[in-house]
């Protein structure tokens, strides 16, 4: 089975979020099980041409988008695993940063996907399935559709459309139109949305592809109803037989306490006591006193509406008073949210420290140092963080949706079962009782073992997850 990865990220390379740990791990598990992976993102400025090497293998493509013309080189990464292909053309990808608000935008992933496509000429590459990630892949399903079938490799593609985030669609004004070369297939967009002058990607891809996916079986389910599904839920649900949720896997390569390169010391669930030298460690970075004893909550995350930290700034400062817990936190974003982290930390300067940036190894110095880390977003597709608190042994405080609720079970005292603190109702007073029982049930050392136990026992790996595409790719060849 020959299989074509089309994103915007890729860990290590080029990271804003989830969907570059997604890619980082996903591709890689596939090629292990013997699938015949090709992956292609940008060549951004921003990958670090001195850690990473690349060869050329194209070099030179023409890309032309409407009145637009770029010139193109593939290179490809030499590391181990599935070939990973690179599309160099500074014109797009040289701005600094992943994504912008720039005018050219959606040139800058039709370009991607039109290279993708492209790409296999040169390496006389059939795919059996194009696997498409969120907006910025959600064109090709119509290009495979339109000029996919005058091309013997692609005639018979399937195309996959996997949404990790259904609330950024790529919405662009209709004059963007000719960009995209479909101006004899007019007809193939959303004739209500063309009359309002746009053009919306991601529904396209909904419309096109032949199958839908996303991240978590309850996020599947939430996009199909008005309150999660963004504006596409009626569209999602006259797909609803080929719309299926795949949890996200963890890659335990990275993110395992026992082989982490990024912590003070390894600690596994038989052996605890280097957990709380990486509490130590993490606190001492980060110039805050350590106290035996007492609780360290963590955040890692964008700081973006999504996640729902305005719940934070409601409830923590009460928290903090009451109870001296500490409070870490690692995030950029929204300039507001961004102050009210800063804010917290100058009224709790012994207890909070908010480290405005991103960055790899302190992300995985909080998973490992934190007692429990907060997760309260409004909604989350998957979210990958908990599954990794869980595997540190650091207790989750979710708000219970999407992927949330499909990973944290409710602690449950009586049966000592369960692995965290999943609260129903996105508000001041579920994040309030999810961070006062986790910090009660913290104080019976005891219970809370092994509540910790539990969590690091749960197996969240690809192995099994990337099974579940394989049968999502064969159900599409044989449809
Ligand atoms: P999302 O993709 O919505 O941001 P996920 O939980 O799926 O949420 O994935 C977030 C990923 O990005 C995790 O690997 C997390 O560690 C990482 N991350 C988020 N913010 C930062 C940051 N400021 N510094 C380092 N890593 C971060
Ligand atoms: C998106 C979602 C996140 C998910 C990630 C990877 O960024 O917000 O929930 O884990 O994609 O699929």
């Amino acid at each position: 089975m020959n299989v074509l990865f089309v994103a915007s990220e890729l860990a290590p390379f080029a990271k804003t979020g989830g969907l570059a740990d997604v890619m980082g791990a996903l591709p890689a598990a596939l090629h292990r099980n013997g699938v015949n992976v090709r992956v292609v993102v940008p060549l951004y400025d921003t990958i670090d041409q001195t850690k990473f090497h690349f060869e050329r293998v194209v070099h030179r493509m023409e890309l032309n988008l409407g009145q637009h013309r770029y010139v193109a080189q593939i290179v490809k990464s030499t590391l181990e695993g599935p070939p990973l292909y690179f599309v160099h053309c500074p014109a797009l990808y040289a701005r600094g940063r992943l994504y912008t608000s720039d005018q050219d935008e959606h040139r800058r992933f039709l370009a991607l996907s039109y290279a993708a496509l492209q790409l296999c000429g040169h390496l006389d590459f059939a795919p059996d399935v194009v696997h498409c990630h969120d907006w910025q892949a959600a064109l090709i399903p119509m290009l495979l559709k339109t000029f996919g079938q005058q091309d013997r490799r692609l005639r018979r593609a399937k195309s996959l459309l996997t949404i990790h985030n259904l609330n950024y669609q790529g919405s662009f004004h209709a004059m963007t139109g000719p960009d995209t070369n479909l101006d004899n297939f007019t007809h193939l967009f959303h004739q209500d949305l063309l009359k309002q002058d746009r053009i919306n990607y991601m529904l396209q891809g909904v419309l096109f592809a032949d199958g839908i996916s996303t991240v978590s079986p309850t996020y599947a389910k939430e996009i199909q109803t008005e309150a999660h599904g963004a504006g596409l839920d009626g569209l999602l649900r006259q797909r609803t037989s080929t719309v299926v949720g795949i949890l996200n896997g963890v890659d335990y390569n990275e993110w395992s306490p026992e082989t982490d390169k990024h912590i003070a010391a390894p600690f596994s669930a038989q052996d605890l006591a280097g957990k709380e030298a990486c509490k130590q460690a993490l606190l001492q970075q980060l110039g805050l006193p350590y106290r035996q004893g007492v609780p360290v909550v963590g955040i890692v995350s964008r700081l973006v509406w999504q996640k729902g930290f305005d719940l934070v700034g409601e409830v923590m400062p009460g928290i903090l008073a009451r109870t001296g817990c500490q409070l870490v936190v690692l995030g950029s974003g929204e300039p507001p949210i961004e102050e009210m982290f800063r804010h917290l930390q100058r009224t709790f300067p012994r207890q909070v420290c908010f480290f405005n940036g991103f960055q790899n190894p302190l992300a995985h110095m909080i998973e490992a140092g934190a007692d429990m880390f907060v997760m309260p977003s409004r909604y989350e597709p998957c979210g990958l963080n908990q599954m990794y608190s869980l595997r540190y042994g650091t207790v989750p405080i979710v708000h219970k949706t999407g992927g949330l609720a499909d990973t944290v079970q409710l602690w449950n005292p009586r049966s000592g079962r369960g692995t965290g603190f999943p609260f129903e109702h996105h508000d001041a007073a579920g994040l309030r009782w999810g961070l006062e029982a986790a910090l009660s049930t913290y104080k019976d050392r005891r219970q809370w073992d092994r509540l910790v136990q539990n969590g690091m026992a749960q197996d969240y790996g690809w192995a099994q997850q990337s099974k579940l595409y394989e049968l999502v790719y064969q159900r599409l060849l044989t449809n």
